[in-house]
């Protein structure tokens, strides 16, 4: 029988397979993420068939739920963040599997509580002491639940153990050292799976494809051809209701050391050798290594960060960052964050990558726009004063897709050209909504596929990027000087600046 971790050699992006029974801990099991994200996910893993008829949710948490209520509550979340239920004798073969343990997340009792359960259910549901630990608590209890884990030999299994840790990674570099030596004391990298959501977005991966199976974009993607690169993922919500974690992040946590610098690495990292996960996470590493804030000695060159005060949204007006609940009148956590990295390889050698991140900016829009140098010589008018130099957009959500902006001859008996956008959509060429995200990471999860999920060298090379900025910012400082914009605007003015003073301007998607 094929063992759980059999690595998926060259199977391509999109695997059919199914995994091997197994048991799914979730701990934090009472949490947002459980209930909107990981049991819709599974569930609908469950419909599409993907899963095995004995795969097992075992959710963990200090309330003192039983079974039962555990599974109203996940019922519950399926209903209203999945496509529903569908059908009623599916949801009751797969609450059958579903199980609740309280437990207390430095206590050995709880761990060995739940090993007389899993073992239990091991029997009772077939699945053979294959177990994935899902950690979607906050990131602070992480070392205190992977040591209790190894503590009571639930690790051990090099091959049917598992280990998921969601992000943030670490809060600065060192952290994230320590955090990876404790991992690699009970377990070894083959059996962790540092998940960052933006990696199971169809159009993240397709980035991938885009590049590595098209013959033309490739031979211009680099500095003889490539000006600069934008990277944008802007969101139009506050702090919402998570202020007891947002203040100890902000954006430069939350977004930019994760999310933004996989968008980055995708378009920047040289082409694989193969698809198989160390192929593709070792020219991620390569070209993180390579990459620097492009102005040391004067931050405000390469990193801003800012703060929303209070705007309009939608016609509505919404309360400052500092205003709102849960958040210290006098925080200095940004809400937003703009860099410009440079990268020391032959490939993008003088090229500014641009990425930005805020909340409350007036579009949510998610987009990696590649802007082409200019023509060296116009013989055309232009309808704009000059012509615009090419820009290819890929739009990571919404309104997934990819355009093309070139100049062409406006109809007349002129000769003057306009911009124009050729445009690929995902909605309309595939005809289906792209998939959630954690879809198809837990199902890599399962099958073993670490493709998707970050290396130990990874995000520690992804902290050092950011650790200049992260440092100045938390020196001690007068906390008026951080830089506001309102909200419903796109950024604070330091960072149109910062791109300005290149002769550049931000993209208004
Ligand atoms: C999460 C962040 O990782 O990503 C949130 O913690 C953010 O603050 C979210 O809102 C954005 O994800 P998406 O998929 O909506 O772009």
């Amino acid at each position: 029988m094929a063992t759980l971790l059999e690595n998926p050699l060259r199977v391509g992006l999109r695997q059919e397979r199914i995994p091997e029974p197994l048991i799914l801990v979730i701990f934090g099991a009472s949490g947002d993420l459980t209930q909107r994200k990981l049991v819709p996910s599974i569930y609908q893993l469950k419909r599409e068939r993907r899963l095995p008829p004995e795969i097992t949710v075992v959710g963990v948490a200090r309330r003192d739920w039983s079974h039962d209520y555990f599974r109203e509550q996940m019922r519950t979340g399926v209903e209203e963040f999945a496509d529903g239920i569908g059908s009623e004798e599916i949801w009751e073969d797969f609450a059958q599997g579903l199980f609740y343990c309280s437990g207390d997340i430095d206590k050995l009792e709880s761990y060995q509580k739940l090993k007389a359960l899993l073992d239990e259910l091991d029997g009772k549901r077939g699945t053979m002491g294959n177990r994935v630990f899902y950690l979607a608590v906050a990131p602070k209890f992480f070392p205190e639940a992977i040591r209790q884990l190894g503590d009571a030999q639930m690790l051990t299994d090099t091959v049917k153990n598992r280990i998921v840790i969601e992000k943030p990674f670490g809060r600065d570099l060192s952290s994230a050292q320590t955090l990876n030596r404790v991992v690699q004391q009970v377990c070894k990298e083959s059996q962790v799976y540092r998940i960052d959501h933006y990696l199971g977005k169809e159009t993240v991966q397709n980035l991938l494809v885009f590049r590595f199976a098209n013959a033309i974009f490739e031979p211009l993607w680099n500095r003889q051809f490539v000006d600069h690169v934008q990277i944008t993922v802007a969101e139009t919500v506050g702090v919402e209701d998570r202020a007891g974690y947002y203040e100890s992040s902000g954006a430069l946590r939350d977004m930019v050391q994760n999310h933004l610098m996989q968008l980055f690495c995708l378009t920047a990292m040289e082409p694989p050798n193969s698809l198989d996960a160390d192929s593709i996470r070792t020219e991620k590493v390569k070209v993180i290594q390579s990459t620097y804030l492009s102005d040391l000695n004067s931050l405000e060159n390469c990193a801003v960060r800012g703060q929303y005060s209070a705007g309009w949204m939608k016609g509505k007006p919404v309360p400052g960052y500092r205003e709102e609940e849960g958040v210290n009148p006098k925080s200095t956590t940004p809400t937003y964050v703009a860099m410009k990295f440079l990268v020391d390889n032959w490939r993008w050698q003088g090229v500014p990558f641009y990425l930005r991140t805020g909340k409350r900016l007036p579009k949510k829009i998610s987009e990696i726009s590649i802007q082409f140098r200019e023509v060296p010589h116009m013989i055309f008018q232009s309808a704009a004063q000059q012509a615009s130099p090419n820009v290819l957009t890929l739009r990571i959500q919404p309104n997934e897709g990819i355009s093309l902006r070139f100049e062409a001859k406006m109809p007349g008996s002129e000769l003057r050209s306009r911009s124009v956008e050729m445009d690929f959509s995902y909605g309309s060429s595939f005809g289906m909504a792209t998939a959630d995200a954690y879809n198809r990471l837990l199902l890599d999860c399962m099958l073993g596929d670490q493709t998707l999920f970050t290396r130990a060298d990874e995000v520690e090379e992804a902290w050092r990027v950011v650790t200049p900025a992260l440092t100045a910012w938390e020196s001690p400082f007068d906390p008026t000087k951080i830089p506001q914009y309102e909200a419903g605007t796109w950024e604070p003015k330091e960072a149109e600046l910062m791109i300005n003073r290149d002769g550049r301007r931000w993209r208004r998607p």
